[in-house]
């Protein structure tokens, strides 16, 4: 089906998955997993936990499931999609499968996590308190902040370092014991999130941002079974980078928790909760030319993917790949131009500058990598619904996944 036909079929706009890029990408992380595995003791597992804020739609967390990864929640959403994905019904207890690594939840939330039997990683002393008095006696994780100036593409998402809401700091950790035992707190794992994207320039960064958090758990955590490193794998989105180099990490990695495992018996497993990686490069978001104007030496090129549809280039000032389809074959000049969406504040802008041959309304726009913080950050705003999500399967047939909304 070409992009016209899907548009016709489907509407507009419309995200599209492509289902082999996802399992490869599931694949890579895996091998990725699998390659540690292979360099720690027999006894140590390293699971990887697919970060459901990505792209949490139902069809893409099966590939996820099949590809033997688990995945991570951070709302009572998450978690019962998590639940349908993973077939459960009551209690589920398998910290394997189901991570619910949140921020400032609230206690209402903490009993359906609890009713769950999912285990909770909670990110400050407050946050423990509150589960100490509702839950003494049982087991959590916690979220630290390893202090490093951390990694990710804007400053709205570097996890790591004094600027960040993010966990609790090495000088605060006496005072998590006390409440923890208190409640008679079981701290079975600790957890960190460095950042959101980081690519082979930045391998440095992180690698001494678990650096910092190994010795933080050095220092406090004696009888920890569970390390969970976060996630922040970058994917390439301007054509000028490449992807990450994952051997790279691996090779960097290995030694450290090598190390960190010879002195450290209780520890169990390393966890990692990769999100962009694995939807980002397979999603396409498509949308029509619905306006051209030339005003001010600007030539705007109107489409119907507003900010509502894709939030990533007005909040963050991300780039996206934006081709043009033509609907019919003509001749045209190229020229840079603005792409911008249909809602009404001069920030909706989808990407600026581009040079491209100008389009006709009625042609078609195509936003690539797309897949991660696309749909999941999606909005009604302006009263609009959000799109349909359709995959292309591997035999080449299209699967709608999720139909797009009415609103009422
Ligand atoms: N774990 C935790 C606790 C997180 O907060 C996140 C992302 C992840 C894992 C997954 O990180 P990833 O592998 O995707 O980098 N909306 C932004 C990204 C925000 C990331 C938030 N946390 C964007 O569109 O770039």
């Amino acid at each position: 089906m070409n992009v016209f036909d899907l548009l016709d079929k489907y509407g507009s706009p419309l995200y599209v998955y492509d289902e082999a890029i996802l399992k490869n990408r599931c694949q890579q992380m895996k091998e990725f997993s699998n390659q540690l595995e292979k360099g720690l003791p027999n006894n140590i597992s390293v699971q990887m936990h697919y970060s459901q804020k990505a792209n949490s739609n139902l069809e893409i967390l099966s590939i996820v499931k099949d590809s033997g990864l688990s995945v991570d929640c951070m709302s009572p959403y998450e978690l019962m999609q998590a639940k349908k994905l993973f077939n459960y019904s009551d209690n589920y207890s398998d910290s394997d499968k189901l991570l619910y690594v949140c921020n400032n939840i609230s206690s209402h939330e903490m009993k359906t996590v609890h009713e769950n039997g999912v285990l909770i990683c909670l990110d400050s002393i407050s946050q423990v308190e509150t589960w100490g008095m509702l839950f003494p006696n049982t087991e959590i994780m916690v979220r630290i902040n390893p202090g490093t100036s951390g990694v990710g593409h804007s400053k709205k998402v570097v996890t790591s370092g004094k600027e960040t809401k993010f966990g609790i700091s090495e000088a605060n950790i006496p005072e998590l014991f006390s409440v923890a035992s208190k409640y008679n707190l079981h701290i079975k794992g600790v957890h960190w999130h460095l950042g959101s994207l980081f690519l082979d320039d930045k391998i440095n960064n992180y690698i001494e941002g678990v650096k910092s958090g190994l010795e933080i758990v050095k220092k406090y955590f004696s009888g920890v079974e569970i390390v969970d490193l976060g996630g922040g794998f970058g994917v390439p989105y301007k054509p000028d980078e490449k992807p990450l180099t994952l051997s790279i990490v691996v090779q960097e990695l290995l030694p450290i928790l090598q190390n960190v495992v010879q002195d450290f018996k209780s520890i169990k497993s390393f966890k990692f909760e990769p999100g962009r990686f694995i939807p980002c490069e397979a999603g396409s978001l498509i949308g029509e030319v619905t306006a051209i104007k030339h005003e001010n030496g600007i030539i705007w090129v109107g489409t119907d993917i507003g900010m509502n549809q894709l939030v990533r280039p007005s909040m963050y000032g991300s780039y996206h790949e934006i081709e043009v389809v033509k609907h019919t074959q003509y001749d045209s000049p190229k020229a840079m131009v603005n792409f911008v969406g249909n809602v009404c504040e001069s920030g909706d802008i989808l990407g600026k500058e581009r040079l491209v041959f100008i389009p006709k309304v009625g042609d078609a726009v195509i936003v690539h990598n797309a897949g991660a913080y696309g749909y999941s950050m999606a909005s009604n705003y302006t009263g609009r619904p959000r799109p349909a999500e359709v995959m292309v399967k591997d035999d080449g047939t299209y699967k709608l996944i999720r139909k797009a909304e009415i609103l009422n």
